[in-house]
């Protein structure tokens, strides 16, 4: 098992330049299934997820093949599978969005039920509520789901989806793209990534509108060729390293970030104290004392303030004068973190989705545990303002979202090295 040390060597400072989305990544390979033409994707980022879906494409019959270490042709005129394999729907949730596709090329679906995972249930009601709205049957087993399109392939529907999934919304808005008709999704997720996917289906043919608002329409295409396409960038990475130049009391410039999809973060991080510079090249230089002061977040679907940032946002909070606040609405268990910070010596009190953050002027070296993904880049952050030496280990849920994590924090000056226990 892998773990990494990090040492507090005082502000980051220097440029970093952030890679593509994760998020809008994965669905987008997911998509790939949906044409018949060569497709080239670039400015993927080459994480462990990302293998993963490749993978899942593979068992599909598609050919993948890396051009660079960030560009991918696919080809998936062959697709003619319609089980995808349960172990790779184990490995990864977000697996399940080849769903869609499959239900409306081939007409039928069958996949493993993806598990709870430790940030609490995830269920997949809205995936499943949409597709019966574009007639599909729905074979519900208590560790797997299919779903089978009616004789002529599915039919346009509305669907109003009780909260707006970000998995659902790209789930349903690809099925309807060869649906017979219009489909209408309301209520839908408004994520950049649901935007990057509309981008990218309609460069394929398919007929996506209001893709960013909160109705999406969908009119149906008999057929959907090649295309080729830059993935966004990741905007929690570049959100994950403007935390990490405000804790420290840097100066850095955040490279390749799209300052319209982190909004909520640059108004927070400037309410706290750090000065923020955004330029029209793509580029944020955060200018941080390291004087922070306290604040509250509530986490919400975009435009409001990500979850996949709370973590990170919470080790900032641990060090800022005063008393801080964060609720947690979008997810029911996301607060595995706090008993690692307070390990480190923050003083973080929960009550259900709620945590009081009573910020000390330091925090302390400590063994930590990565418990998920963005936890574990929250417990780095800390790492770099804390005393003496952190180790955390558990980093392989790193490997699933950053993209050479420690090279790119140690091109800004920190101390962090990673270790084989
Ligand atoms: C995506 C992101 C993840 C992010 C999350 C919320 C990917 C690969 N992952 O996950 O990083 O944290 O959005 O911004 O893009 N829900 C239901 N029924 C459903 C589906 C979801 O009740 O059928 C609930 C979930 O339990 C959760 C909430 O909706 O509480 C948000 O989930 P969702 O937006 O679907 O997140 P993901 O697409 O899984």
């Amino acid at each position: 098992m892998e773990y990494i040390r990090v040492r507090n060597r005082g502000p980051l400072e220097g440029r970093v330049t952030i890679s593509g989305a994760k998020n809008a990544a994965l669905p987008i390979l997911a998509a790939s299934l949906l044409g018949t033409e060569e497709i080239v994707l670039e400015q993927v980022p080459p994480l462990k997820d990302v293998e993963v879906m490749v993978d899942v494409l593979r068992a599909l019959d598609v050919k993948v093949e890396y051009l660079d270490a960030e560009t991918i042709r696919i080809d998936a005129s062959q697709v003619n599978k319609t089980v995808t394999p349960g172990e790779l729907m184990n490995r990864m949730r977000a697996s399940f969005v080849v769903m869609g596709p499959l239900l409306t090329r081939l007409g039928r679906t069958f996949t493993q039920m993806p598990g709870g995972c430790n940030i609490g249930k995830r269920p997949v009601d809205l995936h499943l509520k949409g597709f019966k709205a574009l007639g599909a049957e729905i074979d519900e087993e208590p560790d797997a789901v299919g779903a089978k399109a009616p004789d002529g392939g599915l039919v346009g529907g509305k669907v109003y989806l009780d909260f707006p999934s970000v998995g659902a919304t790209q789930n349903i808005m690809m099925a309807a793209t060869m649906a017979r008709g219009e489909s209408i999704i309301e209520n839908a997720a408004k994520e950049p990534e649901i935007t990057d996917l509309a981008n990218f289906l309609n460069k394929m043919g398919a007929k996506v509108r209001g893709a960013g608002t909160s109705t999406i329409t969908v009119q149906g295409v008999k057929k959907l060729h090649g295309a080729r396409h830059v993935i966004i960038p990741d905007r929690i990475e570049a959100s994950t390293f403007i935390v990490a130049a405000a804790m420290t009391g840097g100066t850095v410039e955040v490279q390749n970030v799209l300052s319209a999809h982190i909004r909520p973060i640059l108004a927070k991080i400037q309410e706290v104290g750090v000065r923020i510079e955004e330029n029209d090249d793509d580029t944020i230089l955060v200018q941080s004392t390291g004087r922070l002061k306290a604040t509250k977040i509530r986490t919400l679907p975009y435009p409001g303030f990500p979850t996949d940032v709370q973590a990170q946002f919470m080790a900032l909070m641990c060090i800022a004068k005063g008393q801080s606040h964060v609720e947690e609405t979008v997810f029911e268990n996301r607060f595995m973190h706090v008993d690692e910070l307070n390990k480190m010596g923050a003083l973080i009190v929960t009550d259900g989705n709620e945590a009081v953050i009573r910020g000390v002027e330091h925090l302390v070296g400590a063994k930590v545990n990565a418990t998920d993904l963005r936890a574990g880049a929250a417990l780095v952050l800390a790492g770099l303002v804390a005393d003496g030496e952190t180790q955390v280990h558990n980093v392989f849920h790193l490997d699933r979202g950053y993209y050479r994590f420690e090279e790119k924090l140690k091109g800004l000056g920190a101390d962090v090295e990673r270790f084989v226990e």
